[in-house]
């Protein structure tokens, strides 16, 4: 098992600024202790709720926010204060997709400068290297040359997001951090996009930190799930773990709320989510600890990891 990159006990808290004196008098605790260990070719779903501190996750990860607390190591060093993660090699190996990534930049730019941006900051490749790196680029993610003298406007959706993709993974990154990278796009665009990533990923061995509130997405997409709730993980593990057979009521809660497309099991579909529901306000005291705080990750077993007081027991047909 080679990990390349891991994070531990990673804390961002943002301060909370009140009265005349514009003192911090509380925090958000937007991440508040989540460990994560990434190796490569793999697809780590990151899901939760707006607002449960996934985003903050991947900025924290690509150098955009401070760490409070805790370390990112990456190939055995600690890249954990912003000066050292600006390093260029971390920076070239760690890239980000946002949900318009294209829409980061410079509208004036052509699709070539975009795509050569990055070629530009973190090697020396001549200009005709450049072009024919970014030819490359575009046709792995089923697009065409023409596409290189265009401005970013010019595109679809969906176009302008594969071609982001294409830019993050223009120099063979080690993770592609995907924050919501399909969640403004039509359902049928989706497909594409995710496509060509999975595509790129089998290539290319590139890890992906896939975040979303779409656990359909996630799903599809991911072979490592972690479920966040107020900047903790309630649980984590494998694809096949966390949707066979999720032990924190506050996962049920989500899976149970994707909706249900075949109309036949609509209705019991809707049985279930209000049955875990009513669970949900029953017992969410023995999931929660006094304050509502998500208590530490336990181990159900090699592919399994929930947030309990006391490791579960695993009983016949899964739950509880
Ligand atoms: N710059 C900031 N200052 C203060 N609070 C912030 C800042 N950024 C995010 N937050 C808060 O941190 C929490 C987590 O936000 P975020 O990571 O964006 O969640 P998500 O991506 O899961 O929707 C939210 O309560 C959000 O309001
Ligand atoms: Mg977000």
């Amino acid at each position: 098992m080679s990990e390349f990159l891991t994070i531990e006990n990673l804390k961002v808290h943002y301060p909370i600024r009140s009265g005349f004196f514009n003192r911090i008098t509380d925090h958000v605790y937007a991440v508040d202790g989540v460990n994560l260990s990434f190796e490569s070719g793999k697809t780590y779903g990151l899901v939760g709720e707006s607002g449960s501190g996934k985003s903050t996750i991947g900025k924290a990860i690509i150098g955009l926010e401070k760490l409070t607390e805790g370390r990112i190591i990456y190939e055995g060093q600690d890249v954990s204060n912003s000066a050292t993660s600006r390093r260029s090699e971390y920076r070239r190996n760690v890239q980000m997709i946002f949900q318009d990534s294209l829409s980061s930049f410079n509208p004036k730019k052509r699709i070539i400068d975009i795509l050569a941006e990055p070629m530009r900051n973190f090697s020396n490749m001549t200009s005709d290297e450049e072009k024919r790196k970014s030819i490359e680029l575009l046709e792995i993610v089923g697009l065409t040359e023409e596409a290189l003298h265009k401005y970013p406007h010019e595109f679809s959706g969906g176009q302008r997001q594969r071609i982001g993709v294409a830019r993050a993974v223009a120099l063979n990154p080690k993770l592609v951090i995907a924050d919501e990278p399909v969640s403004a796009l039509d359902l049928s665009v989706q497909a594409q996009v995710l496509n060509f990533m999975q595509r790129i990923q089998d290539e290319f061995g590139v890890s992906y930190l896939f975040i979303s509130h779409d656990l359909g997405v996630v799903k599809h997409m991911s072979d490592e799930i972690a479920i966040m709730y107020h900047g903790r993980f309630t649980e984590y593990g494998t694809n096949q773990e966390i949707y066979s057979n999720p032990l924190h009521i506050y996962t049920r809660r989500l899976l149970s709320a994707i909706p249900q497309v075949d109309p036949n099991n609509r209705e019991q579909n809707k049985i279930n989510r209000l049955r875990v529901e009513k669970e949900y306000r029953e017992e969410a005291s023995q999931y929660f600890d006094g304050e509502g705080k998500v208590y530490d990750l336990q181990k159900v077993n090699e592919d399994h990891y929930v947030a309990l007081k006391d490791i579960p027991t695993p009983v016949e047909g899964g739950i509880r």
